[in-house]
């Protein structure tokens, strides 16, 4: 098992959340690449997006796994588009074994029905947007992923699962 325990998943799959209870339980440092690229650029992810636009975030995504790739014993708690290119996959996978929080569409949408903060939920039909991203994105979470566990569940439990497969090497 490598040293990083990195998370991904899409938006509101608890990756912040379980990220933080992982840290503290662990003793491990925690970095979340949304927040290391908005100390970096200063700004928002939402005003990266607005003012910069998504390639741009995108590109910083890049940037943020390779500059990670040596970091050692941390959480990585990643962005629900990092893991999607291969690239950034590639470079975080150096020091980290990562773990695919899997929730459902409906879970998402259940969870986000009130949040302003993510740009590409920002559409008339959240539905539809939920929907279409999570079909695209589907298989490239599985192909990143070196555990797939279930995240509908709290996120104490989710996080039990995450320590007892880093702890013991078990597959679930
Ligand atoms: C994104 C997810 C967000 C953030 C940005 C783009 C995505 O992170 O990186 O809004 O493409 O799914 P969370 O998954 O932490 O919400």
């Amino acid at each position: 098992m490598k040293s990083n325990i990195v998370l991904c998943g899409f938006m509101g799959c608890g990756k912040s959340t379980i990220g933080r209870a992982l840290a503290e339980k662990l003793n491990m440092r925690l970095i979340d690449t949304d927040a290391y690229i908005e100390k970096k650029e200063g700004m928002k992810i939402s005003e990266i997006f607005s003012s910069k636009g998504e390639e741009y975030f995108r590109n910083a995504e890049l940037e943020a796994c390779r500059e990670l790739a040596d970091i050692k014993n941390c959480i990585i708690s990643t962005g629900g588009g990092t893991l999607l290119k291969d690239e950034n996959v590639t470079e975080i996978k150096k020091g980290g074994t990562v773990f695919f929080l899997n929730i459902s569409p409906q879970t998402v949408l259940m969870r986000l029905r009130h949040d302003t903060t993510r740009p590409l939920l920002q559409r008339k039909d959240k539905e539809k947007a939920v929907n279409e991203l999570m079909d695209q994105r589907m298989p490239l979470y599985r192909k990143a992923a070196d555990y797939i566990v279930s995240a509908e569940e709290p996120p104490r439990k989710v996080c039990a699962k995450i320590i007892s497969i880093y702890n013991g090497g078990k597959n679930v």
